[in-house]
């Protein structure tokens, strides 16, 4: 077993596909935030969480997403904006989303003594996310070295009403002080992934009226990108000067103070790329031209979270630490998800670190599009649509792999060619190289998006999306399949072999995986329909289709064979489905043996050892039952969920394995009426990243996490299940919870759900 690399520098999550490739020790810091129904506080400031909180706080539009990190900043911090497609090239991941320029940067000088949290004494301190609003503000009573005493207030946002608008004041208040305040605002043009600067500068100046901007491209992609800043200052009047550091261009104003005296100095800024127009700093200039005065913009965004609320919102009563985490995990997707951009998708760790570099897995049609789905159908289509626009690369990597149709990339960026690195390095210099199978055998992708495109197109009743957009992902992976699996002559049965299911422990050997056949047959069975659908409801679209795709009647008639005559490890004698052929004849393990325990079994067994047992990394034959609980498809019945939940939950690190496991065991624990361990996978899911659960918050928020939240929410405290007439509560709330209220939308209607304990529940 190679001893792994820290991999930081290229790939800095822990959770890698094999999550063995990387040393993770939790612990689980004091994390003192304060939770209230709309607000997360922060009361102490704490250097050793820096990273961490830089994820917690990050704000962002669905455009960008700009992390926590301090306008003075820290020698150790790590700020990021990223922007949705701004992608450039990296050795070993191939494309990572580029660091783009820091618009927060803003330093108050006393008298020459700089402002920082690590010199002279902080009097009072808080820092509060308004999720209502998207405002991120902290307070700060700060006493300098020489015993100047000042009140700091910070405040920022990214604007939901105007995507390329970002706001942020400081507010300065005299307690003792009197004399020269200085202020320095930047744009930095250095921005780093890690050590890794992806931009070349193109050119910078002054706006007119008295602001900077900045032109940056990057090295590969040649992507530009044009910020532009402005200050303004009320309660003092004080020229601001420009001052033209290559690659960091800053306006700088000075004005006296006294005490009693409250001063406050607001910067606007704009952003665009090329991504968008043609000419970004000129664009940005302009749009900075007529911005409206900070708290007019501020309004704007108000009302524009406002909106969003009003279709998005889950209330929970009685437990405020589950009320204020359920729609702060929702916060988080609301940023990262694309508004007016159907050519990119939300990555794994969202826009807020640089964990998996951007790139996009299934983590966002199943886990985290259902959340769009029902509540702003828009987006959901958006998000899929990327997909479509990822098919080309789909089909240059099933060409690639000697197949035909779209296979898509188990890790996505903006080509839809396949990302995920092939190689982990090892620490050790005599070490082997670790190969990252994930890549070539993680396949269920290929029907797992699919599986969303159903979804969203049953739910939202959407022809026209399916017939122009849907129906070629759902056909052209259907094709990939036929040449994917094979016919088993002698058992009289088609097999998918060599793949990875959901559960990554194992990687080798695995052949006729449970989950991706029967995703894979479900798939089928759903592509038959849309052929026929397509024929008789739009027969020029299939025509078309059908040339382009070069489908036959032979082709259906082959998905229709293997539909029929794929096999599924399923025992009907115990009721158990095997997770993949052989799994049953591993060595078996009691996880209970190496408790108390901070890391995963694959850390602990090394990744040989894991594979090698009968345990899982996350949740697989369960995951296919949670897939299959929706439509009620076989093999999903509560007797088959119960014995494959006794057989499987215990077997599956949940704690230590994958993110995505705690949310979907909430929801398969409920509908077993298990509500004290439905609970408390549901609060670990709810915790993730707010209290850094799993240690490894620093490199980005848990979007699918964040996404399994609510289903686990909905479907299963909520009990919600889909009938004919539309959706329907059976609610088995945990016993602190005295409500539970939300609204989904399906087919153009809102329905709205109001729950209380004990199967009281509404539906309207
Ligand atoms: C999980 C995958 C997931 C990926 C990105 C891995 O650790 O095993 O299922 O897609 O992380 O979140």
């Amino acid at each position: 077993m190679p001893k792994a690399q820290d991999l930081s520098e290229f790939y800095p999550t822990p959770n890698l596909c094999q999550s063995g490739a990387v040393q993770m020790t939790v612990t689980v810091p004091a994390c003192a935030f304060i939770y209230t129904d709309w607000a997360l506080i922060e009361t102490q400031f704490d250097p050793d969480q820096l990273h961490h909180k830089e994820t917690v706080f990050t704000i962002g539009n669905g455009y960008l997403g700009t992390r926590g990190s301090f306008e003075e900043g820290y020698p150790r911090a790590l700020p990021a904006t990223l922007i949705h497609g701004v992608f450039d090239d990296v050795p070993v991941v191939y494309t990572e989303l580029a660091n783009c320029p820091d618009w927060l940067l803003l330093s108050v000088i006393l008298n020459g003594e700089r402002f920082r949290l690590d010199q002279g004494e902080i009097l009072a301190y808080e820092r509060r996310l308004d999720l209502r609003s998207g405002l991120l503000s902290r307070s700060v009573r700060w006493r300098s070295p020489s015993g100047s005493t000042v009140d700091l207030n910070f405040e920022r946002f990214a604007s939901l009403a105007d995507e390329h608008a970002l706001g942020l004041r400081c507010q300065i208040s005299s307690l003792n002080f009197e004399g020269l305040i200085e202020v320095q605002a930047s744009l930095n043009g250095y921005p780093e992934n890690q050590g890794f600067n992806h931009w070349e500068q193109v050119g910078q100046g002054k706006t007119d009226p008295g602001g900077i901007w900045l032109q940056v491209r990057t090295r590969n992609s040649r992507i530009e990108l044009g910020m532009a800043a402005r200050l303004t200052l009320l309660g003092t009047e004080s020229a601001i000067e420009v001052t033209n550091v290559p690659g960091y261009p800053t306006l700088t104003t000075a004005f006296q103070m006294a005490p009693g005296q409250t001063i406050t100095v607001d910067k606007a800024v704009t952003v665009f790329t090329s991504r968008q127009v043609e000419a970004p700093a000129q664009t940005a200039q302009a749009k900075l031209a007529e911005l409206p005065a900070y708290t007019d913009l501020f309004k704007a965004n108000e009302h524009a979270w406002d909106t969003v609320w009003r279709q998005s919102d889950v209330v929970i009563e009685g437990d405020i630490s589950a009320q204020l985490a359920i729609r702060y995990n929702l916060f988080q997707l609301m940023i990262c998800a694309p508004r007016h951009d159907d050519k990119v998708s939300i990555a794994a760790k969202t826009l807020s670190g640089f964990g998996y570099r951007g790139h996009v897995f299934w983590d966002t049609e199943i886990f985290i599009l259902p959340f769009f789905i029902y509540s702003q159908p828009a987006l959901a289509r958006n998000l899929l649509t990327y997909r479509y626009y990822m098919l080309d690369g789909a089909r240059r990597k099933a060409k690639d792999s000697g197949y035909k149709g779209a296979m898509f990339a188990w890790e996505s960026a903006n080509t839809g060619d396949e990302v995920t690195p092939r190689w982990a390095l090892p620490t050790d210099p005599y070490g082997a190289d670790i190969r990252i199978w994930c890549r070539d055998r993680e396949i269920h992708i290929s029907a797992d998006i699919p599986y969303a495109v159903w979804r969203y197109w049953q739910m939202t009743g959407d022809d026209a999306w399916m017939r122009d957009y849907g129906a070629e992902i759902i056909l052209d992976t259907a094709v990939f399949w036929i040449s994917r699996v094979e016919l088993n002559t002698k058992d009289e049965r088609y097999e998918i072999r060599e793949v990875i299911g959901a559960d990554e422990y194992h990687e080798h050997d695995v052949s006729n995986n449970a989950f991706t056949n029967r995703m894979v047959q479900w798939h089928l069975e759903k592509a038959i329909l849309v052929y026929d659908w397509l024929h008789s409801q739009f027969p020029q679209n299939a025509a078309q289709l059908q040339e382009k795709l070069q489908l036959t009647s032979k082709q259906r008639s082959r998905w229709q064979d293997i539909v029929n005559n794929l096999w599924i490890p399923y025992d009907p004698s115990t009721g158990l489905i095997e997770q993949y052929e052989g799994f049953f004849d591993l060595e078996d393990i009691n996880l209970a043996d190496y408790e108390p325990r901070s890391q995963s079994m694959q850390d602990i067994l090394g990744m040989e050892g894991a594979s090698q047992r009968q345990v899982l990394k996350q949740p697989d034959v369960l995951m296919l039952l949670y897939l299959m609980r929706e439509s009620q498809d076989f093999p999903y019945s509560l007797d088959i969920l119960e014995k494959n939940w006794n057989y499987y939950a215990p077997r599956t690190d949940i704690t230590y394995g994958s993110s995505l496991g705690p949310a979907m065991h909430a929801i398969l624990a409920s509908d077993l009426g298990q509500s004290e361990e439905a609970y408390e996978r549901f609060m670990q899911a709810a915790m993730v990243d707010l209290e850094n659960v799993r240690g490894n918050a620093g490199s980005g928020i848990h979007a699918a996490s964040c996404g399994g939240l609510w289903q686990a929410l909905v479907f299963g405290f909520g009990g919600v299940q889909l009938t004919p007439n539309g959706p329907v509560a059976t609610p088995h709330l945990p016993p602190s919870w005295n409500r539970l209220k939300f609204k989904l939308h399906w087919r153009g209607y809102w329905h709205e759900f109001d729950l209380r304990p004990e199967g009281k529940g509404d539906s309207h």
